[in-house]
């Protein structure tokens, strides 16, 4: 029933253009939207999509120049669109009780969740909102998906995520792989029903009221099919040259392993050149990527060491059967390639352990309680007052993640850089600016992160997006 591995081609998001540029910046417009469109071949899935699809449409941006993004929801819930990665002032942040509701929406109470966030504390737009993006930040690739108050889970695995790119002149001034070279791949896993549609354990499938997930999925949602830019382990024709790959990781819980095979006889599959949030100040080879929900690795693959005809396999080391599976490269042509990898990348700058004003500690715990797991920070699980931290506008600190289990924990607004793992010095997995980091079970994870840009209230969670919306989330403002 499973369908056949390499057989469908990868399918490359459509890039959405602005409806209008202006001094203030580019101005796009975006209906969340359900369609049904073919995923297993054969069958039908109704996706809930930015623009009806899954993944949403890319946006090209620049940055500095600033990006108004008109979001408007023609669901049947309530939505809140993030942009992952983005440096954003708080009211356009996509803070999860910050929600675009369908016309005639009736504000209610979750069942079990009055005290975590009565409807009186949240702010509600009718139909659309305008989601401001400065984005005076360096280019990258960033991601937007839904992050609606207990929610989030299923409304990104129905298809609400896409891509957003920021470019610069740094890096339009590097010759690294172009255009129909340059591919965004947005790796997640799903399961599926008989008919074709989605299979997600929700308690309230109609995502109106009860939030959460039967509890045998309380540690995460995890499917039987990979999905690469929404299709089933596709295949890509590519020619022997180099490629630029922008991998994320929009799982809701799965982790990667990927490695290439056969792997190149250098061993060097991946030139790794950007992170979560950046370049890299100079590249990096790796033989595999671990990506954690939420991570992104910016990559350049050369497929000029093989020969004409060689089909590569993009797996998962971590799993077997078909899940070890992701999506087949397919050597079929001779091109010319003036692109290249120049040892020099961005300017990067290190931030030095001396220049963090504060420590702070964040213990990332799951209690088994009679109802299930519940997820905490600190030992609280998140309501819309508590604040855990108080960063000061412009600081650095230095925060430590501590865990139980794999939690990929991510901060909004803060771009960070990962100083120890352990007590020891991070490894090449770790590199660059970041703004999510995987801690591994029982281990202690150090960043140093920089609060930039504006103050006000965000937060922090694990992008396991099952633990997020069991609300391991936690507030800080920025002061
Ligand atoms: Cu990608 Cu708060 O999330
Ligand atoms: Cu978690």
């Amino acid at each position: 029933r499973l369908p056949e591995p390499f057989k469908v081609p990868l399918h490359i998001p459509r890039v959405l253009d602005p409806v209008s540029t202006g001094p203030d910046g580019d101005r796009y417009e975006v209906v969340e939207t359900s369609r049904e469109v073919e995923i297993i071949p054969g069958t039908r899935t109704t996706v809930w999509g930015y623009e009806g699809t899954f993944p949403g449409p890319t946006l090209h941006t620049r940055s500095g120049r600033g990006a108004v993004v008109r979001v408007a929801n023609d669901l049947t819930v309530p939505t809140s669109t993030h942009l992952h990665g983005g440096l954003t002032p708080p009211d356009s942040d996509g803070y999860p009780t910050d929600v675009v509701v369908p016309s005639g929406y009736e504000p209610h109470n979750h069942s079990g969740h009055e005290e975590m966030a009565p409807p009186e504390t949240w702010t509600y737009h009718d139909r659309a909102k305008d989601y401001k993006y400065p984005l005076r930040q360096p280019a990258a690739t960033l991601w937007y998906h839904d992050h609606r108050m207990d929610f989030s889970a299923p409304q990104v695995y129905r298809g609400l995520a896409g891509f957003l790119l920021v470019h610069d002149d740094e890096e339009d001034s590097l010759p690294l792989p172009k255009d129909e070279r340059d591919i965004p791949l947005m790796i997640c896993d799903r399961a599926f029903e008989e008919s074709g549609e989605f299979r997600y354990p929700a308690l309230d499938p109609t995502l109106q009221r009860v939030p959460g997930v039967e509890r045998a999925y309380m540690q995460g949602v995890q499917g039987d099919v990979t999905l690469v830019n929404g299709k089933p382990w596709p295949s890509l024709e590519v020619s022997a040259t180099k490629y630029r790959f922008r991998i994320l990781n929009a799982s809701n819980a799965r982790r990667y392993r990927l490695a290439l095979n056969p792997g190149p006889r250098d061993g060097a599959s991946f030139i790794q050149v950007g992170s979560d949030v950046g370049l890299l100040g100079r590249p990096i080879n790796h033989e595999t990527l671990t990506v954690t929900p939420a991570e992104r690795f910016d990559v350049v693959v050369d497929f000029a060491k093989y020969p004409v005809g060689t089909r590569i396999t993009l797996v998962n080391e971590l799993e077997s059967g078909a899940m070890h599976n992701v999506m087949q490269f397919h050597v079929v042509r001779q091109e010319r390639d003036e692109s290249r990898v120049p040892d020099k990348l961005a300017n990067f700058t290190k931030l030095a352990e001396a220049d963090a004003e504060n420590t702070r500690r964040f213990d990332f715990r799951n209690y088994l309680e009679s109802g299930g797991h519940k997820w905490t920070i600190n030992g609280r699980t998140f309501t819309t007052t508590y604040v855990e931290a108080k960063p000061r506008l412009g600081s650095v600190e230095r925060w430590r993640f501590t865990s139980d289990f794999h939690h990929p924990v991510h901060l909004h607004l803060a771009h960070f850089q990962v100083v120890s793992r352990n007590g020891r010095q991070p490894g090449p997995m770790d590199a660059g600016w970041k703004d999510t980091v995987d801690v591994r079970p029982f281990e202690t994870v150090d960043v140093l992160a920089r609060f930039d840009g504006f103050r006000g209230r965000y937060m922090m969670h694990c992008h396991n997006l099952e633990h997020e919306d069991m609300a391991m989330m936690a507030n800080f403002d920025v002061v």
